[in-house]
């Protein structure tokens, strides 16, 4: 999506927007009577990052969404998925091989922080895999406050001096994905994709429309469960702030700027219906004080929360691990069809199967079913499409919903319908 076609689409809803206030102050003004018109190791880590990069791109293939969406950009600079409920689902050994969705990373290396054997990260997009390779570089380099200057966590005017120190860790082609574009490393890396330019554009030109700093941070401040109940009634959920919901949050603008059209396929239900409940739980049933998704989309940092890999107790943990990681530039599909190394353990999906039709989403889980060890536990979300195990595998993978129904209900990341947890026998 072109600058300018962002620029129209904010346009539409800031003018139905003003046109609406407008029109409200025209209302009181005359029922007051008024007129008023307003990222020594760095060698032998490069290397094996080179060796791994040309794997990668022998390794690419293609399968349904990549036919149809544009890979060719980071859309996801950080996981929008909780990593505190998919660890608590996967309950990840020192024995286990996972295999991880790599999106942004920081999934992935949360997983590593639990010390398992072998970490095995798959993405279609290079973008994407660029990255979790800047992540893996910078926890490799950086000291963990500087890392969170360079996410974007905190504040910094020293992010490019901070990717200096790292891209002597990263692959030659990763170093020039991202030496081409100092603009994506600048306002921080977990502000770089698709989707968060999309937030971007909800909190500076669309949120201030409807809720100012103050009661942004009123918000955030979060408290016990009745005083956030009496601030969204109150406060929160206005007239303005539904209608900014409906418009922002549709099908069309959404797919438009933060998504992909394509991704929406699937999709048989209301977008913005869906998406405007959970987060009403979100800001009420949950505490904004400990979310850190909501703090970003709301303020462009984590103010008082971190997702669960960003978390200084769990720096080292994952520094410590990160040899048992690996990528790989393709699709979970392709990888499983030529994967003879061992069974996997642990799978931690993203919500792939969104973007797939049920046909394929059956076929990929059989594929995942035979790859799997007894006992392996595949984890995935639902947004806006429902995809569970069919009937048909019922002999070969049990749903694990009690669990997965109790964890969805703690869910941070709240604008999905559903995780769900399935066993295989
Ligand atoms: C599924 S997306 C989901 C992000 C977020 N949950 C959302 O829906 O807005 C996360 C990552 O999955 C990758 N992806 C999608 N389908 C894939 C597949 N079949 N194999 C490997 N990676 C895939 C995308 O490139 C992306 O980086």
């Amino acid at each position: 999506m072109s600058e300018r076609e962002e620029h129209d689409t904010a346009g539409d809803t800031v003018a139905v927007l003003t046109e609406r206030r407008q029109g409200e102050r025209r209302l009181a003004d005359r029922r007051r009577g008024g007129d008023r018109r307003r990222y020594d190791r760095r060698t032998l880590d490069r290397r094996q990052a080179d060796r791994q990069t040309e794997r990668h791109q022998a390794e690419t293939t293609l399968n349904e969404i990549s036919l149809r969406a544009d890979f060719s950009q980071i859309r996801y600079a950080q996981c929008w998925e909780d990593a505190d409920i998919l660890l608590e689902a996967l309950a990840i050994t020192p024995q286990d091989t996972c295999l991880s969705i790599a999106s942004a990373g920081d999934n992935t290396l949360a997983m590593l922080s639990q010390g398992p054997a072998r970490v095995i990260a798959l993405d279609m997009n290079p973008a994407q895999l660029a990255c979790l390779e800047l992540r893996v570089a910078a926890y490799r380099t950086l000291a963990h406050h500087e890392l969170l200057e360079l996410i974007g966590s905190r504040p910094s005017r020293r992010r490019l001096e901070l990717y200096q120190r790292c891209r002597r860790a990263m692959a030659k082609g990763t170093r020039s994905f991202w030496d081409r574009q100092p603009e994506l490393i600048e306002p921080g890396i977990g502000a770089a994709g698709r989707f968060e330019r999309y937030f971007r554009l909800f909190r500076k030109r669309l949120l201030p429309l409807v809720h100012g700093r103050k009661s942004v941070a009123k918000l955030l401040a979060g408290g016990n469960l009745e005083q956030r109940h009496r601030f969204y009634r109150k406060r929160w959920n206005t007239w303005r702030w539904r209608l900014l919901f409906r418009l922002f949050f549709s099908r069309r603008v959404m797919g438009r700027l933060g998504r992909d059209p394509e991704f929406f396929k699937y999709v048989r239900n209301e977008v913005a219906k869906t998406i405007f409940a959970h987060t009403e739980y979100a800001l009420t049933q949950l505490d904004p004080r400990d979310n850190p998704y909501l703090q970003w989309i709301l303020t462009g940092q984590h103010i008082n929360a971190l997702p669960f890999a960003l978390r200084r107790e769990n720096f080292d943990a994952i520094r410590n691990n990160l040899d048992r990681l690996e990528w790989h530039l393709v699709s979970v599909e392709d990888y499983l069809a030529h994967h003879q190394d061992g069974p996997i353990h642990k799978f931690n999906l993203s919500d792939i199967f969104e973007y797939m039709s049920k046909q394929n989403y059956a076929m990929l889980l059989d594929q995942l079913v035979s790859a799997s060890a007894p006992g392996g536990r595949l984890a995935y979300w639902n947004m806006l499409v429902p995809r569970t195990r069919p009937q048909a595998l019922a002999d070969r993978l049990q749903p694990l919903d009690s669990v997965a129904t109790v964890l969805h209900q703690l869910d941070k990341a709240f604008f999905y319908s559903r995780f769900v947890l399935e066993e295989v026998c």
